[in-house]
């Protein structure tokens, strides 16, 4: 029988994963903070499903039965039938604890609780959920459907047999499994965040302005963002609850946010998901803003 999936955050991680488990032949229940906004990823899921069709490179019959697997839901009602609960939500603590206690409420008795943090301790989060050794942390990357890697972090708590069956889901999602120790940031974002935090840096002591700081690091290093369009790509507020997470929990300076990257979080300026960021993306073309 398939496995059905529900996921917890139906923004870009939350869509992105659910576009992927439904093309992998898996049922999935979409749900967020109301029906709506669910109904609306699923529409968004709907047009890269169709992009990709444009492209040739799926199906059109695929994509249809793609779409038909994922159901938005309004409430956490039918997530007893899910093999694994994701959640995918904002990356503040208290909002996943929230979710974790609600919908723990619901976790039938072998299914798996996973979240897709960042960077919050998934020994801390396990605590929240019904059975700590059912819990885990399901680290994918954006955009989900095209990145190859995805971190399994068990916790302290966090049994063998989770962590098995975490990593052959993953595995069954095309994906290459990296697994980490429950350490702030993981491996992946321990690494990237300091990058994108140091350019921030960069830009606030006007080294360079913003095309070039990118230009520098796509064609010095060969990455296929520079570090400002990649932070507005992530989320100007998920770089900056990460990089608190990061200052807080290891209490190193060297982890200190960007004062400019603050400022531009508490100008609800958050990257491409509210049209401006370091780039304005309300034309053809992005524009930097500085
Ligand atoms: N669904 C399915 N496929 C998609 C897609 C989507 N939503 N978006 C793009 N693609 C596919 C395209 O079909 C295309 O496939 P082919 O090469 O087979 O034709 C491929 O991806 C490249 O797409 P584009 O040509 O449109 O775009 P691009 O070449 O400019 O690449 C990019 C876009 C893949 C996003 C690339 O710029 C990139 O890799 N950027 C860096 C992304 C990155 O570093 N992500 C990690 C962020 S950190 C993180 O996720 C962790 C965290 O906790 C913050
Ligand atoms: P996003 O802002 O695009 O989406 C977050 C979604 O969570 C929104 O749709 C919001 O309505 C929803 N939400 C908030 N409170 C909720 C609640 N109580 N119940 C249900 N839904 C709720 O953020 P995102 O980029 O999709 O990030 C989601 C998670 O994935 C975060 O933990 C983030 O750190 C992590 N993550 C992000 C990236 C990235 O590149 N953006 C990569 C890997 C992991």
């Amino acid at each position: 029988m398939s496995k059905t999936i529900a996921i917890i955050g139906a923004g870009q991680m939350g869509s992105g994963i659910a576009q992927t488990v439904a093309t992998h032949g898996m049922t999935v229940l979409l749900a967020d903070t109301g029906l709506d906004i669910a109904e609306k990823a699923v529409a968004k899921i709907d047009t890269a499903l169709g992009k990709l069709v444009g492209r040739g490179k799926i199906e059109v019959s695929d994509a249809e039965a793609a779409l038909s697997r994922i159901t938005p839901v309004g409430d956490y009602d039918r997530m007893d039938e899910a093999d694994f609960i994701i959640e995918a939500a904002t990356e503040k603590e208290q909002i996943k604890q929230a979710i974790f206690e609600k919908a723990g409420e619901k976790l039938a008795p072998d299914a798996i609780m996973a979240s897709n943090t960042s960077s919050i301790p998934i020994t801390r989060m396990a605590n929240y959920a019904p059975d700590p050794a059912r819990f885990i942390g399901l680290h994918f990357f954006n955009p989900v459907p095209v990145m190859g890697l995805i971190e399994v972090i068990p916790g302290l708590a966090t049994s063998e047999d989770t962590t098995a069956r975490t990593s052959a889901f993953a595995q069954g999602l095309g994906k290459e499994v990296v697994l980490s120790q429950d350490e702030p940031g993981f491996v992946v974002n321990r690494i990237l965040l300091p990058m994108i935090n140091e350019a921030v840096f960069v830009l606030g002591q006007s080294t360079a302005d913003i095309e070039d700081i990118d230009k520098g690091c796509r064609l010095g290093l060969n990455h296929p963002m520079g570090p400002l369009q990649l932070a507005d790509f992530v989320g100007l507020d998920t770089c900056l609850d990460i990089l608190m997470v990061l200052y807080k929990t290891t209490r190193d300076t060297k982890y200190r946010p960007a004062p400019l990257l603050v400022k531009y979080v508490e100008a609800g300026w958050l990257g491409r998901k509210t049209g401006r960021g370091f780039y304005d993306y309300s034309g053809e073309a992005p524009e930097p803003t500085r």
